[in-house]
């Protein structure tokens, strides 16, 4: 019979199906549903990722990333007072580098006092308590935008590691307290570990960007760190094909072996599948990556009015705690801890 027809019925009411399982039962009232909840988004499930340049009590938004700012040293030591009382956990730390500051080789990125360096020495002195997590890895101070050593149009592997693990122990000098990697040479994680090891910094951490895919979703990010416009040729020689699923789990058992003590997926939304397998294969803790391109979809859609900004904001975080992420680097993290604080 046509619904409307059931509807009017004054009999409706004995229209009943035989079920007895029904689900909906669950979902009937708020307390209902939060009772049955399997995953929960908290605020220690949140790492901040910033900018920082040289300068002056100066914040430069981003225009791709509408809400986000390239920080000065002393404005990135107010955000980590404030990711503190937020709770944030974490924070990691990306340069925008003075293009007068970058070479072919990325020399700048061995310069203890690189404004990453003085980013983590200001953070330490004044909040001590907050983890500072580091990206190893050359674009933001090469020349030609690549994370590594180029040579007649190939980024060269071994040397690049070799100039990585210096980048890394000088990072940890300064007071970083998990490396992450994100260039994807091989066998990097355990130079970098090798190193940090033989400087006497064995209890830095290894966050790898174990799997991290040539993607488009960079694009915001690059504009960040002013590289967008610098980048010669693509990342793919290196970063891994969005294609692939099995070859992802290869890219992390290798950096297992090598002593990462954290796991990365990058990025994230797209890639939900990868970071179920990978958490699913090696137990480690494993984060995922909301990279800039997803900030700036969602974003950008909710500052035209298009999509609820904040609904989204909390649904897609809750995504990555469903597919089993233990946390996930995401702009929105102080937002979203104000919002959770807030209850
Ligand atoms: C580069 C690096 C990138 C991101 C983090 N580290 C971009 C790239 O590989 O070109 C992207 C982060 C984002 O898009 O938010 N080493």
């Amino acid at each position: 019979r046509p619904a409307a027809e059931i509807a009017a019925a004054p009999e409706r009411s004995g229209h009943r199906l035989d079920l007895p399982v029904r689900l909906r039962r669950n979902r009937k009232a708020d307390w209902s549903r939060r009772l049955v909840r399997e995953n929960t988004l908290t605020v220690d499930d949140l790492i901040w990722p910033i900018f920082v340049m040289d300068g002056k009590a100066t914040r430069t938004p981003i225009a791709s990333m509408p809400g986000v700012e390239r920080l000065t040293v002393d404005e990135a030591v107010r955000a980590a007072e404030f990711a503190a009382k937020l709770k944030i956990p974490a924070l990691a730390i990306f340069p925008y580098v003075d293009p007068a500051r970058r070479d072919e080789m990325g020399s700048e990125a061995l310069n203890g006092a690189n404004v990453v360096c003085r980013a983590l020495r200001a953070i330490k002195a004044e909040i001590p308590d907050i983890g500072l997590i580091t990206d190893v890895a050359l674009d933001p101070f090469t020349s030609h935008g690549h994370d590594g050593l180029l040579e007649d149009g190939r980024i060269l592997n071994d040397p690049t590691v070799e100039v990585l693990v210096r980048q890394a122990v000088t990072q940890a000098a300064a007071g970083a307290d998990v490396i992450a990697p994100s260039d994807m040479m091989d066998g990097r994680v355990g130079a970098i570990r090798a190193g940090l090891d033989a400087a006497g910094f064995e209890d830095v951490q290894i966050m790898s960007y174990a799997a991290k895919f040539a993607s488009a979703f960079y694009g915001p990010f690059r504009d960040a760190i002013g590289t967008a416009k610098t980048l010669t040729g693509d990342k793919r020689t290196y970063q891994m094909d969005p294609g692939n699923g099995a070859e992802a789990l290869r890219e992390a058992a290798l950096d297992v072996e090598e002593g990462a003590d954290m796991l990365m997926v990058k990025p994230g939304l797209p890639y939900l599948d990868i970071v179920w397998r990978v958490k699913e294969a090696f137990g480690l803790p494993t984060y995922a990556y909301q990279v800039s391109g997803e900030y700036a979809m969602i974003e950008g859609a909710a500052r035209n009015g298009w999509v609820e900004g904040d609904r989204i904001m909390l649904e897609s975080l809750m995504a990555f705690k469903r597919a089993g992420a233990d946390g996930i680097l995401t702009y929105f993290a102080p937002r979203v801890a104000e919002k959770l604080t807030a209850g």
